[in-house]
């Protein structure tokens, strides 16, 4: 199922035709592992990728977790070889690369102090063919990632060319406002995090309103409380933006946490 070396014409390579899908490993279980398979499903129908069967591929993911016990597994599929120039040829081979990393996870009491955002220079580009797909194309966020090396900035926020609020350079953002939460619609660029998924289903069962909508910078600095979600992270509370605003002491979030913790 999972290839081990890559041809030097792979489209992943060349062009960064393909998608992937970072998982927290946990216990010898992927976590939340049905969200990542519907998601890559989609993207996949959105390239015309075609996929394996996807109960083989759950398998083959849940052997290597098992074998993992606890850690991250990257996979990665690309469109496959050949083609000269990006018409993309009809008998491509999908492939499919798993990378797997040992280590600790982030345990629920390593958020709680909450992190220290900065706000990116770099401005997403809006391109809603791509919106929402965990794609291979990932240098927007590479340039942004590499606007900062102090350790103490744990995350980068992203807004797109338009100054709408859209994520973080690993991760979604949710605001809290007078007990209801907000986040950015991912309809003109961003990933839609798996994670995200998760707390909007966790939030529904708290009887929690939600409003996906058009968010802005103002938006954040009038936030009563601000998290981050990710699979490896899963809820990250928000303690500062750098130069902005910091936050003390807000009560949905813990909870929110205590209670996606408990689903997972
Ligand atoms: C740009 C970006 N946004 C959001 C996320 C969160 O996605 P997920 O919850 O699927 O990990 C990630 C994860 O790496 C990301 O790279």
């Amino acid at each position: 199922m999972f290839s081990t070396t890559l041809s030097l014409s792979d489209r992943g390579l060349h062009y960064g035709d393909g998608l992937f899908e970072t998982m927290a490993v946990m216990a010898g279980q992927v976590r939340l592992l049905p969200r990542h398979l519907h998601r890559l499903a989609h993207g996949a129908a959105r390239l015309a990728i075609p996929l394996p069967d996807l109960s083989a591929l759950e398998a083959a993911l849940q052997e290597a977790a098992q074998a993992l016990g606890e850690g991250v597994l990257k996979l990665i599929v690309t469109r496959g070889s050949g083609g000269r120039g990006y018409a993309p040829p009809e008998d491509a081979e999908p492939m499919l690369i798993l990378l797997r990393y040992p280590q600790k996870l982030p345990r629920p009491d390593d958020a709680q102090a909450g992190i220290v955002l900065r706000l990116c220079t770099l401005r997403l580009a809006r391109q809603p063919v791509l919106a929402g797909m965990k794609h291979l194309n990932r240098l927007e966020y590479v340039l942004a990632r590499a606007e900062w090396r102090e350790p103490e900035i744990a995350e980068g926020l992203l807004l797109d060319t338009q100054d709408e609020l859209i994520e973080a350079v690993t991760s979604n953002i949710f605001l809290v406002q007078a007990g209801r939460l907000r986040t950015p619609c991912l309809d003109q660029c961003g990933v839609a995090g798996v994670m995200r998924a998760e707390v909007l289903a966790c939030a529904e069962r708290l009887g929690l309103e939600v409003e996906e909508g058009r968010l802005h910078l103002d938006d954040v600095l009038a936030a009563d409380e601000v998290f981050l979600t990710n699979s490896l992270h899963v809820m990250r509370p928000v303690r500062a933006l750098h130069g902005y605003r910091e936050w003390v002491g807000g009560t949905l979030v813990p909870r929110l946490q205590q209670t996606l913790w408990s689903a997972l």
